[in-house]
């Protein structure tokens, strides 16, 4: 018997969560990224030249070869314990200091880690503070637990920590604050070595976790790396990484880094996401690592990145118009630029689209409609070879 299919207006049984474009954003800037012949700033993504397919596929075959059961089997909550051990170890090699075993959990990527702490912290109603602008998958991720969401800016130097004192001072209550400290998405800037200490200070004195999300860390040009906050302050922050930058996304992994009872109910509460990160990538990335592969990937990734950076400051340099302000990344994949008072830059990444040219207006990276004047661009992905001309369309249209 054939079946009438019944047109439905889903919109009414959808959660009250999902409302408003929550999720939306992200898809829109991808979607940008695949219009063929655009020269795209848009996305974050690594370039596909970092990507280790020789030595993934010699992994592989390695695996198949020895019988190894682990790496296609379910793994256990936390990670499988070689693994975790390998991500311990970069972290005392990185950061200076080692998790203890229970305060450790491997994730599917950072972006798990922040629904993690979301779905362990976060009632309806209660108050996150964020860097303005910041990373829209956290922005995401928090309203979709119904947070407030209040903003402290950042400038060359990252978080203004004494705003942030100045309004805990006038009352502001945050449970939680997310910080991107070094290389941030989306403005390119760190924070400085002086504002480390006093943010964990005020993290103590007024009883908020810190999230602190390192995704770019490992990607700066220099030599020079500023402590983490967890380093700093392992007793109220989170840490989370991720090796999708570094290694490659495909895997899906990261981690988080967090005092042991906070660490017990992230494992609690992942076992209702995905149950555990998948063992076929954990095991790839521990081999990896062990072997200093991970080292060797870094460096060449730095260098590229460093040299695509370059190559954008430069073509801005040249072909800006007067007004136009641009951040100097010391690493990670980002530059913001600052246009002129009254500029429209969502009109302008319409425009710039229609000229081939993906870009991302600054409004999305902020939770309360600022960044009207301001755009994301990011070198990681654009062929090296086409950013002069980006750029110069991009000028050409201011
Ligand atoms: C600041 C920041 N955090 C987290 C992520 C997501 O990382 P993952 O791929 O590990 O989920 C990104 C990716 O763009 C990012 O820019």
């Amino acid at each position: 018997m054939a079946v009438t299919p019944v047109s439905r207006a889903w919109d009414e049984l959808f959660a009250a969560r999902t409302r408003g474009g929550v999720g939306e954003a992200i898809a829109d800037i991808l979607a940008l990224l695949a219009v063929p012949g655009v020269i795209s700033f848009a996305g974050g993504f690594p370039d596909p030249r970092t990507f280790p397919r020789e030595r993934a596929a010699q992994l592989l075959a390695e695996f198949a070869e020895t019988g190894e059961a682990s790496a296609f089997q379910y793994a256990p909550t936390r990670g499988l314990a070689g693994p975790l051990d390998a991500i311990a170890r970069r972290l005392e090699t990185t950061q200076g200091r080692r998790p203890d075993d229970d305060e450790l959990l491997i994730t599917s990527g950072a972006i798990e880690a922040l629904e993690l702490v979301g779905k362990t912290f976060l009632d309806a109603g209660d108050l996150v503070v964020v860097e303005g602008p910041t990373y829209l998958g956290a922005l995401m991720a928090f309203r979709g637990f119904g947070a407030e969401v209040a903003t402290v800016p950042i400038d060359e130097d990252g978080l203004q920590v004494d705003e942030l004192e100045r309004q805990l001072a006038a009352g502001l209550r945050p449970k939680l604050l997310y910080s991107i400290p070094d290389h941030q998405n989306p403005a390119g800037v760190s924070l400085s070595g002086e504002r480390r200490e006093p943010l964990v200070e005020l993290a103590r004195r007024h009883g908020f976790l810190v999230f602190e999300d390192v995704a770019y860390r490992e990607l700066g040009f220099g030599d020079d790396s500023l402590p983490s906050l967890w380093s700093l302050g392992p007793d109220v922050v989170v840490q989370a990484g991720t090796t999708s930058k570094t290694f490659f996304p495909g895997v899906r992994l990261g981690w988080a880094a967090a005092p042991a009872p906070i660490s017990a109910r992230l494992v609690s509460a992942k076992q209702n996401t995905d149950q555990c990160a998948g063992a076929l990538g954990q095991r790839l990335f521990e081999e990896y690592a062990r072997r200093g592969w991970l080292e060797e990937q870094l460096a060449a990734s730095r260098a590229l990145y460093r040299t695509k950076c370059e190559r954008m400051l430069a073509a801005l340099e040249r072909t800006m118009p007067a007004g136009v302000q641009w951040t100097t990344p010391g690493g990670g994949f980002f530059s913001w630029l600052t246009l002129p008072e009254g500029s429209d830059a969502e009109l302008l990444a319409k425009r710039a689209v229609e000229a081939g040219v993906g870009i991302v207006p600054g409004s999305v990276f902020f939770a309360d409609g600022r960044g009207r004047e301001n755009v994301r661009l990011s070198f990681s992905l654009v062929d090296e070879s086409a950013i002069d001309e980006g750029i110069e369309k991009l000028a050409a249209l201011l």
